[in-house]
């Protein structure tokens, strides 16, 4: 039992959701999807909202979701692959969360996601090298929000979930000495 929230940040298709659910599942944690609560309230698909109300407006809402999950605890969040990119997201994650991300290679990831057109940004994009390079503009500002990270390649749930709470606890002992 965590006295605080994990957020799970990293590129579209690292298994964000995947873990949240085992995390949930196996160790009792409130899961939210904050694409899925989004979509909810909305009305209305991540596409939809992307196309009708613009990607500004769709990063607005991701801020205000953040904001309301100050209130929660030992909840793990499930982030959208671009919440991570604005700094004030990052500031708002950190007041009572840790920050992990979650990693894979470009061509794990075009494997996870090329039958899927949920995604707006990767619509009409499905190749290793433009993930690679929208990834690669991406990197600096994961690492740099990043507390822990855990490479999802080659790894069953159940093990990603094992080490990132394993990490997790070396980091909040580490701080306890
Ligand atoms: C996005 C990732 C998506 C979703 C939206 C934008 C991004 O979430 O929030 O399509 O900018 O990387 P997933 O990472 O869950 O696919």
């Amino acid at each position: 039992m965590k006295n605080y929230n994990i957020f799970l940040i990293g590129f579209m298709g690292v298994g964000k959701s995947t873990v949240s659910e085992c995390l949930s599942r196996e160790y009792g944690m409130e899961a939210v999807e904050m694409d899925e609560v989004i979509a909810e309230r909305e009305g209305m698909s991540i596409p939809d909202i992307f196309e009708e109300r613009g990607e500004e407006y769709f990063r607005c809402l991701e801020t205000e979701l953040l904001i309301e999950l100050r209130s929660h605890e030992n909840a793990v969040i499930s982030c959208g692959g671009g919440t991570a990119m604005r700094e004030q997201n990052v500031t708002e994650m950190k007041k009572n969360g840790k920050v992990v991300l979650l990693t894979a290679s470009p061509d794990t990831i075009l494997e996870r996601v090329k039958d899927s057109d949920e995604r707006p940004l990767l619509n009409g994009h499905k190749d290793a090298g433009y993930i690679s390079r929208l990834m690669e503009a991406r990197r600096e500002k994961y690492e740099a929000a990043a507390d822990i990270v855990v490479s999802t390649e080659k790894k069953s749930a159940s093990e990603i979930c094992r080490e990132l709470l394993n990490k997790l606890q070396e980091m909040d002992d580490r701080k306890e000495l």
